[in-house]
């Protein structure tokens, strides 16, 4: 059976659509992991809201292993994603999105994997292609039927945090081909493949990068560009709420390259 599961980011802490919602835990081997179980159309979907349900996790001390260890006891096979993210490139507008499709890991301090020799062994997964295909085009077709910006494809940069970049990085970051930056999206990303979890990520820009436009950056124009277009995520993730209604098979984890997978 096919499970869909959404990751709220930075500004999004509730999808709105779902129906008698229950807040939950769950133990791991990795720790206890928060969550939301609600019902849309009569089937359940999971929310979790990756910094806590008011903001209280910054990036680097989120329980990244707990919170997708999670996901997989609960039988999710799909996981879409959200990001707040800064903007390596003028031409993007801010609130607009990107449906990124490779990113570069500049963590530092993570624990980043499931394969570390203890509880499952030493893997090593392919990350060819990080984000499913397939749902990537689900997103970009309901995203052109709602009239939402979004800019297909890109490289996400993914710094250690919590503090924001220093124009040298960006400079350096902007040579390595990133097109953004953020904080989140690993090892969530590479701990969804090693689940044998299907992830995709919705980035929303939500400032332009250190040293990009003259001003500084803020956490307050990142929460406040989030708040201000909310709502184009919560239509967007409703459309893919309905098509996970109709056609639960195109939220299969089949489809990814599964070589080593965890047990749990
Ligand atoms: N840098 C890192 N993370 C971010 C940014 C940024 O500029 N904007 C939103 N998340």
């Amino acid at each position: 059976m096919n499970k869909l599961a959404f990751i709220g980011g930075s500004g999004i802490y509730d999808p709105k659509i779902l129906e008698k919602t229950k807040q939950k835990k769950i133990e791991t081997p990795y720790g206890i992991s928060y969550y939301t179980s609600g019902i849309y159309k009569n089937k359940e979907i999971i929310f979790m809201a990756r910094h806590g349900n008011k903001h209280t996790v910054p990036p680097h001390k989120i329980n990244y292993r707990a919170n997708i260890y999670a996901l997989k006891i609960l039988g999710v096979t799909t996981i879409i994603s959200t990001s707040a993210v800064g903007s390596l490139t003028l031409k993007y507008k801010l609130g607009d999105f990107i449906l990124i499709n490779q990113f570069i890991d500049m963590t530092k301090m993570r624990e980043n994997t499931f394969f570390d020799g203890i509880l499952h062994g030493v893997a090593h997964v392919d990350m060819t292609e990080p984000y499913s295909p397939e749902i990537r085009k689900l997103i970009l077709k309901e995203a052109n039927k709602l009239n939402i910006t979004i800019h297909n494809g890109g490289t996400y940069i993914c710094t250690e945090g919590p503090r924001f970049e220093t124009p040298a990085e960006i400079k350096m970051f902007k040579k390595f081909g990133g097109t953004v930056v953020g904080m989140t999206n690993v090892p969530e990303c590479q701990l969804a493949r090693e689940a044998g979890i299907a992830y995709v990520t919705i980035c929303m820009i939500t400032n332009f990068a250190a040293g990009i436009s003259k001003n500084i950056i803020t956490q307050d124009e990142v929460f406040e560009c989030m708040k201000k277009n909310s709502i184009k995520f919560q239509n967007i993730l409703k459309n893919i709420a309905d098509i996970y209604i109709e056609n639960p098979e195109k939220f299969t984890n089949k489809n990814i390259p599964r070589a080593e997978v965890i047990k749990v």
